[in-house]
């Protein structure tokens, strides 16, 4: 059978890239120019200053990951971008880009909701992985439970009612001192300590999640207490937030019987996340977690996407718009 060759593009937050799948599973080319230097400075992702850097990255992106994939314009079979949940201004310049080399070469061009993306990482990284599973998506802007009832079809089972997990990490590391991203930051500083303090937890009837409790009362906690031990405040942050991860997944798994578990998002990449969720294999759990490199933002992923969609026979016209709070 003829291979697929989806062309992925991701501009929705601080990192521009662009990646050429074949068949929805193996990566030819995973070009990522990331952003985060630039934003590094403001303490946190400035959205005109994303846009632009965007608008300088985005050809000269496409351009290597095409050569990097040893391929043609003529052997692409779908242009597949990202056009929402994110940044508008950040997501226009890569949908716009998107549409326009659609235009020019005369390849479909099918959408991709980024949450979508985030949940393909695993197929890239598991040939066998295949839905139905339950997916535990933990990044910058989403949190939830999802459930993946077949490669386009998701049901959301619960999701943050306040912060996502992602914006935590970064406050967190923020008040603390550790600039951003503040994720990997409060991970290093976390081995170094001890979960000795206790923080809240905010349980609902159902799958929901709030991580606005926990941030500020780190917060309020490290404003009052200065002299206290930055890392045991970020080991215990982990360990809470952990908990309240796997409590909720545990609920998820009793409700609908179902005891594949998928992780997502770039909090996925946090080793202390990993770990705890690496645990439940011990009461016959079957857990996947991305590699690494594809937890936190990447086309790769978007071009697994794209081809479960172009494959389902999803085309989108260049009307299509860049939706921020796109659902899934
Ligand atoms: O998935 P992602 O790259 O972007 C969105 O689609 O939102 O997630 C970014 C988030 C940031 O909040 C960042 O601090 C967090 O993922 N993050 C991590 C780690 N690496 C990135 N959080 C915990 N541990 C990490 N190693």
């Amino acid at each position: 059978m003829k291979a697929i060759y989806t062309l992925g593009i991701e501009s929705s937050c601080d990192e521009t890239s662009v990646a050429i799948v074949k068949n929805g599973r193996e990566i030819l080319s995973n070009v990522i120019d990331t952003q985060i230097p630039i934003h590094e400075k403001y303490g946190g992702v400035v959205p005109e200053i994303a846009s632009r850097n965007h608008i300088e990255a985005i050809s000269r992106v496409t351009k290597k990951a095409l050569e990097e994939a040893k391929l043609t314009w003529e052997q692409i079979d779908a242009i597949t971008p990202t056009y929402g949940p994110g940044l508008v201004g950040a997501l226009l310049v890569g949908l716009s880009y998107a549409k326009a080399l659609s235009f020019a070469i005369n390849k479909p061009l099918v959408g991709v909701n980024h949450i979508q993306g985030h949940i393909a990482a695993n197929y890239i990284t598991y040939k066998e992985l295949e839905p139905p599973f339950l997916c535990v998506m933990m990044s910058g802007g989403n949190t939830q439970i999802i459930y993946v009832k077949d490669y386009t079809e998701f049901e959301v089972l619960g999701k943050t009612r306040d912060d996502a997990i992602g914006e935590a990490f970064d406050k967190v590391a923020r008040v603390v001192g550790l600039g951003y991203p503040g994720g990997p930051k409060v991970d290093r500083l976390a081995k170094e300590g001890e979960p000795t303090i206790d923080l809240p937890k905010t349980h609902f009837e159902n799958l929901d999640f709030s991580f606005s409790g926990i941030k500020t009362a780190v917060l309020n906690l490290y404003h009052k207490h200065p002299e206290m031990s930055k890392a045991d405040l970020c080991a215990s942050f982990e360990k809470t937030v952990s908990e309240i991860l796997i409590e909720n997944v545990t609920k998820a798994i009793q409700q609908t019987g179902i005891k594949t578990i998928v992780l997502a998002g770039g909090v996925s990449a946090s080793p202390y996340i990993r770990k705890a969720f690496a645990d439940l294999e011990k009461k016959q759990i079957k857990i996947y977690m991305p590699d690494l490199a594809l937890c936190t933002d990447n086309a790769a992923m978007i071009a697994s996407a794209g081809y479960y969609n172009y494959i389902q026979g999803k085309r989108d016209t260049l009307d299509l718009n860049a939706i921020p709070n796109l659902k899934l």
